[in-house]
């Protein structure tokens, strides 16, 4: 197994999310291929995205497209039993299941071996150190180079980094401005203390679509609206421009994954990197989401 994950994992602030790509085949290989050609370097997976057929996809795609297997960090996600057959969704990490879903993944995608497998969602009756064994067994057998989580907590983060013998390299969480949790309940700040890269899922729900959770009230978001089109304006962009800024200034430096399938919108999304973002409009964003002015 190469050892590529680093150098092209950070030549590409944003990351390319692949959960809607098999929705329609035609535009979904489009949006893949946008991704690459304008220089996105991590694409992001899910074993149950569209029930495998994304995974698949990607895969003609690799076979299709000469040299992007070595230039790309390709990134899954396992760990979640969708519903079935009388089943409720479960989180499942025990050794049988993931081991299964790691093979499903390698064969679905075409590859030899994923650069950085996540624990989707944490399952709540895991052992941490089956986990740990479950890791090993996949990195010796050239499976799985490196390991992260996501939508974990900071006590679950540390509790996975103690026992799974593999430092722990994303934590991919929902952040954006609806969504504002793991700026201020110590996701990020254990991101930076622990050195792991904090990837945002969803990272303009609420703007590009209706936000999942409708976290913020309908006030705070009228004022959220307000000051984000005042900062377009002042910054030339548009509320994606302006949201994407605003996820990319922080210091651990948050990874949007973008999730469009129009060229456009993947190629323009790379153009928040270049926007001369201010401390000052930071917060002043950041006070229009939480309503209140900081003391
Ligand atoms: N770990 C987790 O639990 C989890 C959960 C959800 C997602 N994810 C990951 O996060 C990735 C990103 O999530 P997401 O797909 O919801 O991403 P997103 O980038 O927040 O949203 C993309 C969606 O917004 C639409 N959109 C509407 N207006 C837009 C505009 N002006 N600019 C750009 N897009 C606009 C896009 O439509 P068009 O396609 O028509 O452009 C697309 O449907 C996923 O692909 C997946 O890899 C992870």
């Amino acid at each position: 197994m190469p050892n590529i994950f680093p150098t092209h994992y950070s030549s590409c602030r944003l990351g390319y999310g692949c959960m809607r790509i098999a929705d329609d085949r035609t535009k979904g290989r489009q949006a893949v291929i946008a991704a690459y050609e304008s220089g996105y370097r991590l694409f992001d997976h899910a074993d149950i995205y569209g029930g495998g057929a994304c995974e698949s996809l990607f895969g003609d795609i690799l076979r299709e497209v000469s040299g992007m297997r070595e230039a790309i960090v390709i990134q899954d996600k396992v760990g979640i039993r969708p519903a079935g057959s009388g089943r409720t969704c479960q989180y499942d990490f025990s050794r049988e299941y993931l081991t299964t879903a790691i093979d499903g993944c390698l064969r679905r995608l075409g590859v030899e071996h994923i650069d950085l497998l996540l624990l989707h969602r944490i399952d709540l009756l895991a052992d941490p150190v089956v986990v740990g064994e479950v890791f090993a067994a996949a990195h010796a057998a050239g499976k799985v180079a490196s390991f992260g989580v996501s939508n974990a907590s900071p006590a679950q983060v540390r509790m996975f980094a103690a026992h799974v013998g593999f430092p722990l390299l994303a934590n991919q969480v929902e952040i954006n401005l609806d969504r504002i949790d793991a700026v201020i309940d110590g996701t990020l700040d254990q991101c930076l203390e622990l050195d792991i890269s904090p990837q945002a899922w969803c990272p303009i729900g609420g703007i590009g679509y209706p936000a999942w959770g409708h976290n913020a009230s309908p006030a705070q978001w009228k004022l959220v609206e307000a000051e984000l089109d005042r900062q377009a304006a002042t910054y030339a962009t548009d509320r994606v421009g302006i949201n994407l800024a605003w996820l990319l200034k922080h210091p651990a430096k948050i990874m949007p994954l973008i999730g469009s399938t129009t060229p456009e919108r993947i190629r323009s999304s790379l153009d928040a990197v270049n926007i001369p973002y201010s401390r000052n409009d930071w917060y002043a964003l950041n006070e229009a989401r939480r309503g209140i002015r900081l003391p």
